[in-house]
């Protein structure tokens, strides 16, 4: 695995799902982290889960609160963050929700529903390649 010691890595949305599975990889590779998302108390419990797998001595795991719909709020708390805690070297945006039922729709609209037309389209061709 790579060595991400002195590593500062940002993850916006690393308060749960994917960001918060990075975080304590990357944690645990030597990395400081910093996350950020809406809920202050899921923050403050994850930040101290992932502060729990601390491998070497001064890493850091910070968190603050930030709503990524929030413009003005992006700038002035990634400002606040880097005097804060320092040029990330890496940023990671897990920020967003995962909606099943969404997920079927947008399968159904990019994937089946050109498949279908496709194919009408080829039998409406074949069909018509036959009455010649
Ligand atoms: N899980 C999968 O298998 C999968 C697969 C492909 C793509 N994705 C995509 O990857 C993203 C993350 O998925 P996940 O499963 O890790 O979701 P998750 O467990 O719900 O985590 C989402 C994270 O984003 C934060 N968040 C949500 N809205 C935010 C906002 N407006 N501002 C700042 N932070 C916000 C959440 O915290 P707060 O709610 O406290 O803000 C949380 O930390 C989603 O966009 C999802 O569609 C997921």
């Amino acid at each position: 695995m790579k060595d991400f010691r002195n590593k500062n890595v940002y993850i916006v949305g690393g308060s749960s799902g994917i960001g918060l599975a990075a975080a304590r990889l990357l944690f645990e590779l030597g990395a400081d982290i910093t996350i950020f998302s809406r809920d202050e108390q899921k923050l403050a419990r994850s930040a101290k889960a992932i502060s729990a797998q601390c491998t070497s001595t001064g890493q850091t795991v910070a968190w603050m609160q930030l709503d990524v719909a929030d413009r003005s709020a992006v700038e002035r708390v990634l400002d606040t963050s880097v005097l804060r805690h320092g040029v990330p070297d890496i940023l990671i945006n897990c920020a967003g929700r995962a909606y099943p039922h969404y997920l079927k729709i947008s399968v159904s609209i990019n994937l089946t529903k050109p498949c279908i037309s496709t194919f009408m389209e080829c039998g409406t061709r074949q069909k018509k390649w036959y009455r010649c």
